[in-house]
């Protein structure tokens, strides 16, 4: 096992170079550097991810490999190499804009790739899970950001690569992400062991938010402080940043966002029609049920109260609906 796996290692930190040259210096690789320069991503940037191209001629990945003394059999195998038949191993990147993605250790386990024509499918090409590269486990840039995320107190979780590579350039150089998959425990766990508190900053639209809610709901889970936050005008982190730069991300969008309870009363509101007397008894019951899963009373408290201004409750009334719910909850 250990020596496929070194091999594998092996075989992704040659390719990893080989595509950054491709992108950098052949011709091959000017159209997709010049997608990546018009997207606003540095030289700078380009470098620090390792970012790079699959030529289409997925011919010469094979032949780089082939150089190297690696086995295409192996690399089929292992997953690195797609194949319609033994005979026939061929590059499942080609044509895409790759970006790598680093174990813990810095070493890269796999890639995501990018299709540069609008229209070609799927999007983003991740490579397959293996025993090296398990989506479930590890998160985009979490090397390189665990130090500042250590530093801050605060971790700064994104949808995508992009958002996350944009981010960085811009100065928020604590963002991870999962990979095309949603968050995972054991992804919120690793978290935990750097931050107490993570700010979710996922895309301003439907999909973006269902998945924020389960993001969070995971988060709180695990025992961290969570933010969320909104993006306006249905843009995603990085077309933000883009737009607006890094400093107005962090003062309007990461300082702004919402406590994991008040983002929870905002989304609920749309599920109920609150002139609907009946509808609003159900709203405030489902934000008591949030409120007595917080595990300070300070908090506990402090959302009791904001729910009992804005309906103009008791909130006696409401921190007794809560200690019953906390003593079923045990
Ligand atoms: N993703 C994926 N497969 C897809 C689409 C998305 O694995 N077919 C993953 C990728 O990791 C991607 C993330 O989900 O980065 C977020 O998806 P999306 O918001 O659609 O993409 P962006 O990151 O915004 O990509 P871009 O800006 O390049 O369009
Ligand atoms: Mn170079
Ligand atoms: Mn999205
Ligand atoms: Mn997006
Ligand atoms: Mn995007």
């Amino acid at each position: 096992h250990s020596s496929h796996d070194q091999v594998s290692l092996n075989a992704y930190e040659w390719l990893t170079k080989f595509y950054h040259h491709v992108l950098e210096h052949t011709k091959e690789g000017q159209e997709a550097k010049k997608y990546l320069i018009d997207r606003g991503v540095n030289e700078e940037t380009i470098k620090k991810f390792q970012l790079g191209y699959a030529p289409s001629n997925s011919d010469l990945t094979i032949d780089f490999l082939h150089k190297k003394s690696f086995d295409s059999d192996e690399l089929v195998e292992s997953g690195l190499l797609g194949a319609t038949d033994k005979q026939k191993p061929y590059d499942r990147f080609r044509g895409r804009v790759l970006f790598p993605i680093r174990n813990h250790l810095g070493k890269t386990v796999g890639f995501g790739g990018r299709a540069i024509h609008e229209g070609n499918e799927p999007k983003y090409l991740n490579s397959t899970d293996s025993r090296l590269f398990q989506k479930s486990k590890l998160l985009f840039n979490f090397d390189l950001a665990r130090s500042e995320m250590k530093k801050v107190n605060q971790a700064v979780l994104f949808e995508g690569y992009m958002d996350v590579i944009t981010a960085d350039q811009h100065g928020i150089l604590n963002g991870v992400a999962s990979l095309g998959t949603s968050l995972t425990e054991h992804q919120a766990a690793l978290i935990k062991r750097y931050v107490e508190e993570v700010v979710v900053s996922y895309d301003g639209d439907q999909a973006g938010i269902e998945a924020a809610i389960k993001a969070a709901d995971l988060f709180h889970k695990v025992g961290l402080d969570v933010r969320v936050a909104t993006i306006p005008e249905n843009l995603d982190p990085d077309s933000y940043i883009q737009k607006y730069g890094g400093d107005r991300f962090k003062q309007e969008i990461i300082n702004q966002s919402a406590t994991y309870v008040s983002f929870y009363m905002q989304v609920l509101k749309r599920s109920y029609n609150l002139s609907v007397e009946a509808e609003l008894m159900n709203y405030i019951n489902a934000v008591i049920e949030k409120i007595a899963t917080l595990d300070r009373a300070v908090d506990r408290d402090h959302y009791a109260n904001e729910l009992a201004t804005n309906y103009q409750l008791s909130v006696d009334t409401i921190r007794e609906e809560i200690q019953t719910l906390r003593q079923k909850m045990t």
